[in-house]
């Protein structure tokens, strides 16, 4: 099957933070894909707004370095090229101060009757004082939307206070915050999994389910970011988000349609129904030296250039979902930097049989589990028993169905950016978080910051390029279950 291309609207982007490591990394590169595809329409604006002091041809050299640095070579086209950065401009902003804002809003009024995206790329600290100056400056309009990163906020009450800052410039109805999980290609594909087949549905309750595990695991370490990731952690740098939009995936009940409220209303009853972590249901950790890809990488510390940090680089945690669905299965979480190898994925794991027929030669019979691979290798694997082939008497093995979507499909794979800074221009809000799911994920989580810095106990070392802390193999094997390590 080719993939569709739906041409959007004539728009302008302004990325805040455009010299920053997210403009470099994804969005130049995302833009750059969609022009490639032909998405664009020829009145497609790029403004970056920073507030270093260059000019048009400076941010288009800047770009132009980014592109070759994170498109592969055979998906850049020259005239592809040469027509994207001929849709970039510059302006130098203060995002505290008056510099740059009126020059700003005269290059965004050229495209008045075009839809404005103001694209935040930039810490929650800088989100107030941007909207309150796009306000000031008459840049709210009713074609104009903001779009903020991840993280919103530290903790529940500064995520509250980010967000009356940007509710005071812009309605709810175009303010799209950013979990890029959730435009994930396989992440997208749990709800067509659960939600287009009648097979799944049936099953998918606390009689059929044993557990649930959520792994997504990095081999990187901090990669020069180790300045941000110190005053946030694996706690609030992907379990509060990432994660538990995860979580809300696999938990919900079926909307009725498939629209961004009657979603989001379904995601943010699973986040109020989820039950508190008790105190031996978490597991924090932080890498030490060790190998990663074959060669010694530095621990936490030594990248972060300090003796002392008690920032958790790793998490895993047991949480569960206090309804009727749900009830007693639970949800194991488990994130890291450094870890063994780069993979995230889901496995529901089905309940046991509950009589063998079959004599103890035929071997163990283990329960079915359906794994959901966000990346890398992006696909679904059921796993199921059957007899073993050839003569030899009745022996059982375990098989997965193997679905793998590259290989059966010859597309490529969009960046999650590619997807929703275009669903920005659409105005579709499916897959953005709304403010009530934000402030409901800090509230699940604020009271597990609480205990951890009421703690004196630092978090528990691992060795990078391993599976994390030994702790967090006991916090799963107490109940009599293991991780799914890697690819099974
Ligand atoms: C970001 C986190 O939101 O997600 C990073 O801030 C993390 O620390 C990244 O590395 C992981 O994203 P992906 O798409 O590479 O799994």
């Amino acid at each position: 099957m080719t993939s569709r291309v739906i041409p959007v609207s004539p728009f302008v982007l302004v990325v805040f933070g455009a010299t920053g490591d997210l403009a470099r990394r994804k969005l130049l590169p995302a833009m750059f894909h969609r022009d490639a595809a032909g998405q664009l329409p020829e009145a497609a604006t790029i403004i970056g707004a920073a507030r270093a002091h260059l000019d048009d041809a400076g941010f288009i050299a800047q770009a132009r370095a980014a592109l070759i640095e994170h498109v592969p070579a055979g998906e850049r086209d020259e005239a592809v090229l040469a027509r994207f950065l001929a849709r970039l401009r510059y302006v130098a902003v203060d995002a505290t101060g008056e510099a740059g804002w009126g020059e700003l809003a005269a290059l965004v009024a050229q495209a008045a009757e075009r839809v404005s995206v103001f694209y935040l790329a930039t810490g929650p600290a800088l989100f107030g004082p941007i909207c309150e100056r796009l306000a000031r400056f008459g840049l709210n309009g009713p074609l104009a939307r903001v779009v903020v990163e991840k993280p919103v906020g530290k903790d529940g009450a500064s995520a509250r206070a980010v967000n009356e800052a940007i509710g005071a410039a812009f309605p709810e109805e175009r303010v799209y915050r950013i979990d890029h999980y959730l435009g994930k290609e396989t992440v997208q594909n749990l709800m067509a999994l659960r939600f287009a087949n009648g097979l799944f549905e049936p099953l998918w309750n606390a009689a059929h389910i044993d557990h649930v595990q959520i792994t997504v695991a990095e081999s990187i370490g901090c990669e020069g970011r180790a300045g941000y990731y110190d005053t946030a952690g694996a706690l609030r740098d992907m379990v509060q988000n990432h994660m538990l939009q995860l979580l809300c995936l696999v938990a919900m009940e079926p909307p009725a349609r498939l629209d961004a409220d009657e979603v989001r209303d379904e995601k943010l009853k699973i986040l109020r129904a989820l039950k508190p972590v008790g105190a031996q249901e978490w597991v924090r950790g932080q890498y030490r030296a060790g190998a990663s890809a074959g060669g010694p990488v530095k621990g936490y510390l030594e990248e972060l250039g300090s003796e002392e940090s008690a920032t958790e680089t790793f998490v895993a945690l047991k949480a569960g979902v206090e309804t009727w669905r749900w009830a007693g299965v639970p949800f194991y979480l488990r994130t890291g930097k450094r870890l063994a190898e780069r993979v995230s994925e889901i496995v529901v794991s089905f309940r046991p049989i509950p009589h063998s027929a079959f004599a103890p030669s035929a071997g163990p019979i283990a329960a079915n589990r359906l794994v959901i691979r966000l990346q890398p290798d992006e696909g679904v694997k059921l796993f199921i028993m059957i007899k073993d082939p050839g003569p030899g008497g009745m022996r059982l093995r375990e098989v997965p169905l193997d679905m793998s979507f590259s290989a059966a499909f010859n597309a490529r794979n969009p960046d999650a950016y590619e997807r929703l800074v275009l669903d920005v221009v659409r105005g579709n809000q499916t897959l953005f978080m709304r403010r009530d799911e934000v402030e409901a994920a800090w509230a699940w989580i604020d009271p597990i910051l609480d205990a951890w810095s009421a703690q004196a106990e630092p978090p528990k070392p691992y060795t990078a390029g391993t599976w994390g802390p030994s702790a967090a193999i006991a916090l799963i094997e107490r109940d009599g279950r293991t991780w799914v390590d890697g690819a099974p």
